[in-house]
């Protein structure tokens, strides 16, 4: 069996470069299952499909023709890594995420990233429907306050523009979206480690987690 950790928590908590830099160190691949969602989004409104439509949202997912390579996302051979990061990219993927057959559609792909020698996927339900079995399970949250100034920083960095108070209010939104929903809710499992990044650099939560992984 492939060894898998999972790293869920809510949006902004720094969990991408965390999970990436553990599969580094460690060798691993790595699995953003939120880029799925953001590809679901993104191929639905470029396929005039609207984002509550379930059946035509999961028939796009379940069809995406998707690569990933290295820092290049492809869908259908054209570059998007940076198409799907935009803040309204985000609102969908959040909001097709919530579609049961979406998330059911998009299941089989996530788990074929599990390969030798072993896999660091990143998400909302890694731990609780994608991999289950994993032998390590990481809840990495942060608080809202900080998860929104992280993200501020990010969309300035990529030159978007960026409004503090809208960010705050959409990170909120999409909290509860990850949480109230009827699938695959958002939550910390019994068996995960909390591991709260609020005072914590990006290197101290990545050693935290292969302490844990090594122990
Ligand atoms: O960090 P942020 O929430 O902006 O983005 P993300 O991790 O790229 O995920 C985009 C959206 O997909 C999230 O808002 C979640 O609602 C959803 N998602 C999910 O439901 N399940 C996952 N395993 C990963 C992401």
């Amino acid at each position: 069996l492939v060894p898998v950790i999972a790293v869920d928590g809510p949006s902004a908590s720094g969990k991408g470069t965390v999970a990436q830099r553990v599969a580094a160190a460690l060798g691993f691949h790595y699995l953003d299952s939120g880029a799925l969602y953001r590809l679901a989004a993104l191929a639905a409104a470029r396929a005039g499909v609207p984002w509550d439509d379930e059946n035509g949202v999961a028939n796009v997912a379940q069809t995406l023709d998707v690569k990933f390579d290295g820092e290049h996302i492809l869908l259908c051979d054209s570059e998007v890594s940076t198409a799907i990061r935009t803040e309204s990219i985000g609102v969908g993927a959040s909001k097709v995420a919530a579609l049961p057959q979406v998330r059911a559609a998009l299941l089989e792909r996530q788990r074929a990233f599990a390969q030798v020698p072993g896999l660091v996927a990143d998400g909302r339900d890694m731990g609780s429907v994608v991999f289950p079995q994993a032998p390590l399970k990481v809840f990495l949250t942060a608080s809202a306050g900080v998860r929104a100034e992280r993200r501020y920083k990010q969309l300035l960095a990529r030159g978007e523009e960026a409004d503090l108070t809208a960010i705050t209010a959409d990170l909120h939104a999409r909290d509860e979206r990850d949480r109230a929903r009827s699938v695959a809710p958002l939550k910390q499992l019994p068996d995960a480690h909390l591991l709260d990044t609020s005072a914590m650099d990006i290197e101290a939560a990545v050693q935290q987690i292969l302490g844990w992984w090594q122990a």
